[in-house]
Parts: C-alpha cells; sequence; structure tokens
C-alpha cells in the first residue's frame, strides 16, 4: 500500500474509535504520527483506550471526544468542543455505527430527536457532524471525508423513511448505509474545486466485531482486513485524486442504483437539511 498521505502535522477524527474497525484504524494512524480525535459513546471505555493508546503507540497527540450519535443535539456539542479545540482536520473518518440489533429483536427504536435510531445514528449524525466540521476541512485542504459504508444497500422509500410500516431493523441499516454513499456523491459534487475529496467504502464483509456477531452467526473476515481497506481509501496517494466514489474494499464499485438517481438525492439532501438544520450547499460555497 502507498501511504502518502503523509500524516505527521496531520489531524484526522475516527467516528466510533472504542471498538471494531475504528479502534483498529485509529491505532494505526495514531502509529504514523497523526493527532488522533478518538470518538466514542462512553466515556470510562473512551479513558481507557485513550490511556492505553498513548501507552502503546507512543504518541501524546491523542484526545477523546464523547457523543451518542443517536442525539443530534450530542453530535453538535461535540462538533462545537472539536472546532474550538483544533484548528484543522485533514481527515474524516465517519464510522461510528449499529448494525441490525440482537438477533431475534426487530423492535423499531427511535434517537431522541424521533427519528429512526439507525437512520440517526449511522447516517443522520454524520451528515450533521460532516457539515459542522466542514470549513475547517476545507481550511485544511487537500483534506478527506471517508463514509464507512456497506455493501448491505437498500432503496429508501421516501414515502416511509422512518420505516414507520412493516419495520425491520436490517433494512434499516441498509438504508442507512445507502444514505451514506448518496451523501458521499452529493458532498463530492458540491467541494469538486476546494481540494476536499469524498469517499464510501464497504471495509470488508461480517468482519469479527461486536456488530456482527449480535446479529449474524457467523463471521467472514477479520478487522485487519477492514482496516487494511479503510486506511487505503482513507490515505493512499491514488485514492487522494478521486472523489464521490464508493469503494468494495480497495476496489471501486457500483453502489445499487438509487444511489446515482439525481431525484433521490436531492429528496435526502432536503430531508436531511430540515432534520438537522443545516444546508451544505450554504457552508461550501
Ligand atoms: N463488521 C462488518 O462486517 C461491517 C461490514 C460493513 C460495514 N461495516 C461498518 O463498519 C463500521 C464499524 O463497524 P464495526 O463492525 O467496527 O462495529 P463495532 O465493533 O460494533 O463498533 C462500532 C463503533 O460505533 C460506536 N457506536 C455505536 N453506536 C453508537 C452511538 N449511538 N453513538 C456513538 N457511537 C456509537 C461503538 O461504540 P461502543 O464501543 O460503545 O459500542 C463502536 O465504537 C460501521 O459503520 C459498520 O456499518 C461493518
Amino acid at each position: 500500500m502507498k501511504n502518502n498521505f503523509d500524516l505527521t502535522g496531520k489531524t484526522v477524527l475516527v467516528t466510533g474509535s472504542t471498538d471494531g474497525l475504528g479502534k483498529l484504524t485509529a491505532e494505526h494512524l495514531a502509529r504514523r504520527g497523526a493527532e488522533v480525535l478518538l470518538h466514542g459513546r462512553n466515556m470510562e471505555k473512551g479513558a481507557s483506550l485513550l490511556s492505553a493508546l498513548k501507552k502503546t503507540t507512543g504518541n501524546d497527540r491523542v484526545f477523546y471526544y464523547n457523543a451518542d450519535f443517536s442525539s443530534l443535539k450530542e453530535v453538535d456539542a461535540m462538533a462545537g468542543r472539536i472546532v474550538q479545540a483544533h484548528d484543522r482536520l485533514d481527515l474524516l473518518i465517519n464510522n461510528a455505527g449499529i448494525g441490525g440489533g440482537p438477533r431475534g429483536t426487530n423492535e423499531r427504536q427511535l434517537g431522541s430527536e424521533g427519528y429512526e435510531l439507525r437512520f440517526t445514528v449511522n447516517y443522520l449524525s454524520h451528515f450533521l457532524l460532516t457539515l459542522r466540521l466542514l470549513p475547517c476541512i476545507i481550511s485544511s485542504a487537500p483534506s478527506r471525508i471517508i463514509n464507512v459504508s456497506s455493501v448491505g444497500q437498500q432503496k429508501i422509500d421516501f414515502d416511509d423513511v422512518m420505516l414507520e410500516k412493516g419495520y425491520d431493523s436490517f433494512r434499516a441499516y441498509r438504508q442507512s448505509k445507502l444514505a451514506q454513499i448518496m451523501f458521499t456523491i452529493d458532498l463530492a459534487e458540491e467541494l469538486a474545486d476546494t481540494g476536499v475529496v469524498v469517499n464510501a467504502l464497504h471495509p470488508a464483509s461480517l468482519m469479527n466485531t461486536n456488530m456482527v456477531h449480535e446479529f449474524f452467526a457467523t463471521t467472514m473476515s477479520s478487522v485487519d482486513e477492514g482496516a487494511a481497506a479503510l486506511e487505503y481509501v482513507a490515505t493512499s496517494e491514488d485514492t487522494g485524486k478521486v472523489t464521490g466514489l464508493y469503494f468494495d474494499g480497495k476496489r471501486p464499485e457500483k453502489a445499487i442504483e438509487q444511489a446515482y438517481e439525481l431525484d433521490a438525492r436531492l429528496k435526502l439532501r432536503e430531508l436531511s437539511a430540515r432534520l438537522t438544520g443545516i444546508d451544505f450547499s450554504a457552508i461550501a460555497s
């Protein structure tokens, strides 16, 4: 792998870095000398990870931010704390997420603002976070935004985005993952002349992580495989030249059809602006 995005003096934020893919990726980036902003929803888990990571990597420029992404209010407050404390952000990895939930349960859940939980945690919170951090990311260009999506994608029904009818938790997961890809394509277009690239990826299938153990009876790949793909898309020289793409591992791939429908992306963009109170065309221009 070419690691030519020199991380010395760069600041990176990895959401959901208290476990699984985010944790391993944050550790790799800290070893490569970046200033690393960790994020999680559990203060104790975050604090113990922070001290362990400083010790094992020898990197003192590691910080921890706490916010439960089921609350847009907490996401907004965390973004505020980050822009106050750091004057640059070279790489944002939107990774935090929940899967289908415990096997055998299929209860529709909501985030603090009353929106469907998986749509909130996996997509809407990252939409808000990214836009709140965007001025800082743009002023740090060349910079990158990576949305950790999935090969598991499902068309969004704009008449029932919050899945009030016939709820299915894995469908909720898949639609939130497609929403991340639609956001990737849309934001990449908006940021075309800014030196900021935006890409999405499926890291690896059924990695050995909590969300997989919870929902599936089996695993298929290691966290190392997913972290290698994520690190490649986030930091290699090649992928710094492309934007608006969806990668399956290290390969550019096609997402499902709806990702490329302008009308659908506009609907999602309008809905997201309405639900979060923030619109990216105003920030990017
Ligand atoms: N595992 C796979 O095979 C696979 C395949 C395709 C895509 N992905 C994607 O990869 C990403 C990472 O997943 P993973 O497999 O590494 O899962 P994981 O081990 O379960 O880690 C998820 C991370 O997100 C955090 N998180 C969950 N809910 C949150 C909330 N409400 N607020 C803030 N943080 C929250 C978790 O915090 P805690 O430590 O407190 O739990 C943890 O740090 C996800 O976006 C997932 O969709 C995974």
